[in-house]
């Protein structure tokens, strides 16, 4: 009976090491263990066997034997079950699928990738540089020495572990950048984040969105210029747009100008937007100064160039009247996903 006893363990062993992912592997367990020729019978046949006195106990580890067999097969037999519907849980199957939704581009890069793809066509190129500049690229070479009234307007964030790094103020760095690495004639357009150390309020942030360009050739004029900005403002907003050039003063540039369109919320009549003048500025502008160009060893004899950065949250709010520039960085979806733009 000992001998028995043993056999039984190890069948015992066997089963629980017994692995069935399909029905018909639980059946083969069925059959070897619980069919009519399975190893139940067979053990249960011994019982003739064993001598009188102990068939009592040998009676009992049969039956718990039987009941583990059973109990083994019930168990790979819902496991199956479950994985053979998708899982734990039952699945219906004829519901509909999960839905996962697409993200909308955000507005900013909406309006940016209009910007990018109008002076795309008149022949500019995309340049980037860096968010973390060193005071030559954003001040010192756009003609802004150290003590230059003009920098307070544009303090910003420096980097302790060096004294002459900052967050770049404005885009215009990236024209020293190109200039460095690049020969007349040169045609940019730069879009990109810039920083100022500002109070975060709906007109002001202390992080806002720019595009640069610059262009720089043999015979360049104000009034290509003009032109250029005119198509563009055109192109971006349609033909009844109104542009006027008001004289203005950047260190980068001379003669300077800022531009002013008729105002899109009002159509020109007067509102909070364009403080009730009708018009809203949109950008700076100017003819490259020539200290700017021999900066980078470029002839101003020879080459004249223009420049213009303007702000894209600006562009976006009169494209799409948003009032407050807090909610272009809230990344609250109920207004993100008003703009589908396809661009
Ligand atoms: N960098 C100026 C700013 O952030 C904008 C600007 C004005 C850029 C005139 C230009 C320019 O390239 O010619 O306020």
């Amino acid at each position: 009976m000992e001998q028995i006893v043993q056999q039984i363990e190890q069948y015992k062993q066997e089963m629980q090491a017994f692995e069935a992912t399909t029905p018909a592997q639980v059946e083969a367990f069925r059959i070897k263990y619980l069919g009519t020729k399975g190893l139940v019978k067979t053990v249960m046949g011994e019982m003739k066997n064993v001598p009188n006195e102990q068939k009592k106990v040998f009676g009992q580890i049969l039956n718990e034997f039987k009941e583990f067999a059973e109990a083994r097969y019930t168990a790979l037999k819902e496991q199956t079950e479950g994985v053979a519907a998708g899982g734990d849980q039952q699945r219906d199957i004829t519901l509909p699928g999960e839905v996962f939704p697409v993200g909308t581009r955000h507005p900013l890069n909406i309006v940016r990738n209009q910007i990018v793809s109008i002076f795309g066509r008149l022949g500019f190129a995309v340049a980037e540089g860096p968010e973390i500049e060193d005071d030559w690229h954003n001040f010192g070479a756009m003609n802004l020495p150290e003590d230059h009234p003009a920098r307070d307007m544009q303090d910003t964030f420096y980097i302790s572990q060096n004294p002459d790094w900052l967050l770049r103020t404005h885009t215009s760095s990236v024209q020293a950048r190109v200039m460095e690495t690049q020969k007349p004639p040169i045609r940019v357009i730069c879009p990109g984040r810039v920083y100022r150390n500002e109070t975060i309020s709906a007109r002001a942030h202390c992080f806002f969105h720019q595009v640069e360009g610059l262009y720089i050739d043999e015979n360049v004029s104000f009034a290509d210029l003009k032109q250029t900005l005119y198509f563009f403002v055109q192109e971006l907003f349609g033909k009844h747009v109104k542009v006027r050039f008001r004289p203005s003063y950047f260190p980068f540039t001379e003669p300077s100008a800022e531009m002013d369109i008729s105002c899109q919320i009002c159509g020109g009549d007067g509102c909070n937007i364009c403080k009730h003048t009708g018009w809203v500025e949109i950008l700076g502008s100017g003819m490259v100064h020539p200290k700017v160009l021999e900066n980078f060893g470029i002839d101003s004899n020879k080459y004249t160039g223009f420049a213009f950065g303007m702000g894209i949250e600006r562009i976006t709010q009169l494209k799409y009247q948003v009032n407050d520039l807090r909610l272009y960085s809230q990344n609250d979806v109920r207004f993100l996903k008003q703009f589908t733009g396809a661009v």
